[in-house]
């Protein structure tokens, strides 16, 4: 199946409209589905296992609830940890500080492009960049430019996506049977044909010598790609 990338709804639409709104919730219920904030606390536990200070930025944040939902299963293992939540649109949950400074997280809302916001950090800025259903959006060239970004930044580099394969593309045409809204179900079907498969991602990571890289399948629905700078 060939990746092809399309702009999605949630991208353009205001954070406060209640089409956004019910799509982000909409995202909640599928990343549980996906059990993407499982795998992604458990990568991290193995990957930062050793890091004195955690501090991790997630590209595409959105409301925040991703990220909380994998800092809830890291509870009383990171405490103290630091997350700078990326995102070009103000689109924060804002009841959702008090609940990251309650498990011991300080987190920073950066409304910016990711691009951009990349550029202007100093390099090895922070241990991880992570992002969940992200990368799709990026036609080939930009996410080159992203991926070389992210890895002077970090390192670590984790990405979870949709994976373009023909379940997760069946299934993304029925997301309204399990009471998605409008802004989901066209999201969900573009995402899956702007979604990966083989090492397409591995291919675009500027430097094979010095990092170890891991992607493949995860779950029935997902793609994941680990990049870890070498000792
Ligand atoms: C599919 S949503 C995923 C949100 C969140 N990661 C989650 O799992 O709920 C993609 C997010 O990426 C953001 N986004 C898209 N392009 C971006 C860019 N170039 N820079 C920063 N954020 C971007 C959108 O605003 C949106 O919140």
């Amino acid at each position: 199946m060939e990746r092809i990338v399309l702009p999605e709804l949630l991208d353009v639409l205001p954070p406060q409209d209640q089409s956004a709104l019910r799509s982000r919730r909409d995202l909640r219920r599928l990343n549980a589905w996906m059990r993407h904030p499982r795998i992604m606390a458990r990568l991290l536990q193995t990957y930062l296992a050793d890091a004195d200070a955690r501090h991790i930025v997630e590209l595409g944040a959105g409301d925040g609830h991703f990220l909380f939902s994998v800092a809830k299963r890291l509870r009383g293992q990171w405490s103290g940890a630091k997350a700078s939540l990326v995102d070009q649109l103000n689109a924060l949950d804002p009841q959702l500080a008090g609940a990251f400074k309650h498990l011991g997280w300080e987190v920073r809302a950066e409304v910016a492009e990711a691009s951009a916001w990349l550029r202007q950090t100093s390099p090895m800025a922070t241990d991880a960049v992570i992002s969940n259903l992200f990368f799709h959006q990026f036609e080939t060239e930009a996410l080159a430019e992203m991926l070389r970004l992210t890895a002077r930044s970090a390192r670590v580099v984790i990405a979870l996506e949709p994976r373009r394969t023909w379940l997760p593309r069946i299934c993304g045409r029925l997301l309204w049977v399990i009471g998605c809204g409008p802004v989901t179900c066209h999201d969900g079907h573009i995402s899956v044909r702007a979604g990966f498969a083989g090492r397409e991602l591995s291919a675009l990571w500027p430097d094979q010598q010095n990092w170890e890289l891991v992607e493949r399948p995860v779950g029935l629905f997902s793609h994941l790609f680990v990049a870890r700078r070498k000792e």
